[in-house]
């Protein structure tokens, strides 16, 4: 636990908390209702992307004993790497997260997108990678993990460039307004074919930025076709009170 404790202390993010105020303008709103997905720009800093991948790498580490990077390297040669490597709730292991920019922004965000005031946003972390060379991950609905009321949506952040080739999430405009399509386990991930990949539209970010949608959006991302992993953070929302 030596790790973790180190992780919570001398974060100096005290003095970047107001480096960076996210504002959506109506018209992304707009976009977000009628698409389900919107591409949001930066949503930190450089200085706190640093100190997340450095978080990030240690909790990776303390759980597989090595890092998303060092993984790389074991597995050359090896057998094929995991689809996504998934963590839910890293804050458990370091609440500093929960104090962080990228955690503020990201509920101004989702309060903002679906009209209700931060006190209605229930927020959760999730820590996803997809290793150097790994598969594609699977269309499906993030709601088809969780049971209803399916109000609510994630602020998904990359930390490494997320290129088509690097595996970049797409999405299926439109398909949060529909109903929720029947999903099977597929590789230990939940797999729909009900869409039409052809309508898919990419969203590639640079570090440090992010994309926001619903929990009912059609997503997935490509193989990774490159030799370095893919760190994602993502802020899981539900959106309580009545609509
Ligand atoms: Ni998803």
């Amino acid at each position: 636990m030596k790790d973790a404790d180190s992780m919570t202390q001398d974060n100096g993010l005290r003095t970047m908390k107001d480096d960076l105020r996210v504002d959506l303008t109506d018209e992304q709103v707009g976009l977000f209702r009628e698409k389900g997905f919107l591409r949001l720009g930066r949503v930190t800093t450089p200085q706190e992307i640093e100190w997340l991948s450095g978080v990030y790498d240690q909790i990776v580490k303390q759980r597989l004993g090595v890092t998303p990077e060092e993984m790389t390297h074991r597995l050359l040669g090896d057998q094929s790497p995991e689809a996504l490597v998934t963590f839910l709730s890293p804050e458990g292991i370091v609440p500093a997260l929960k104090d962080t920019l990228f955690a503020r922004n990201a509920r101004t965000i989702i309060a903002r997108l679906f009209g209700v005031e931060e006190a209605a946003v229930l927020a959760g972390w999730r820590l996803f990678f997809k290793p150097a060379h790994g598969a594609e991950t699977p269309w499906h609905q993030d709601a088809a993990y969780r049971p209803p009321p399916h109000r609510g949506g994630s602020v998904w952040m990359s930390l490494d460039p997320a290129t088509v080739e690097d595996s970049c999430l797409h999405y299926i405009g439109g398909s949060h307004l529909g109903d929720l399509r029947a999903h099977y386990l597929h590789h230990h991930h939940l797999k729909t074919d009900d869409l039409d990949p052809a309508q898919a539209v990419a969203c590639p970010v640079a570090p440090g930025e992010a994309t926001a949608h619903h929990c009912k959006t059609l997503h997935g991302a490509g193989p990774n076709q490159t030799g370095r992993p893919r760190r994602a953070l993502v802020i899981v929302c539900q959106v309580t009170g009545s609509a």
